[in-house]
């Protein structure tokens, strides 16, 4: 019986699950926010089309195997990617059909690193990151 009742409340307790998802997206983009306007402090919003330009450009400092993030994640995000160094799949980075993107700040830092370095040839700053993401959840 009192499984039983576990089972109820944790099923009841599964939409806040989802939610306390988007909280720890939210608390990422605050995170780059605060970057953000630290770096400048006319910073005002991230921009969504600023993340897809970032997402879509050609980069010429990096990797000639990844000039641009499309290289792995493909020009439509909602599509599974390839990692065009190791031919491993990725899933889809879009929010609307993979929304454990970017929740985990530790995998999120990790990957950006990663990732910018092997595009840009340097690390993006706060407020690509911001972006990035802010494209990615609109997606
Ligand atoms: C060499 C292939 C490759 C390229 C190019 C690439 N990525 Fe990725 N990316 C990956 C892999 C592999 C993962 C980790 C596996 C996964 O998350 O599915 C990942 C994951 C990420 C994540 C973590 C997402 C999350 O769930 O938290 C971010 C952020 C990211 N990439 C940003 C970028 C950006 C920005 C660019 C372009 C500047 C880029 N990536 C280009 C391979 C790539």
């Amino acid at each position: 019986m009192i499984r039983r009742l576990m089972l109820v409340a944790a099923v009841a307790a599964l939409p806040f699950v989802a939610l306390a998802g988007d909280a720890r997206r939210d608390a990422i983009l605050a995170d780059y926010a605060a970057k953000a306007r630290a770096a400048d402090k006319g910073f005002a919003a991230f921009s969504a089309q600023r993340g897809e330009t970032l997402f879509r450009t050609k980069w010429t400092g990096g990797d000639s195997r990844t000039t641009s993030c499309t290289a792995c994640h493909t020009a439509n995000p909602r599509q599974p990617g390839q990692n065009a160094k190791t031919g491993r799949a990725i899933d889809p980075v879009a929010v609307s059909v993979n929304p454990k993107r970017f929740t985990d700040p530790a995998t999120v830092e990790k990957q950006f690193t990663r990732d910018c370095r092997s595009v840009l040839g340097r690390d993006c700053t706060p407020l690509e990151k911001g972006d990035y993401i802010t494209f990615m959840a609109g997606q």
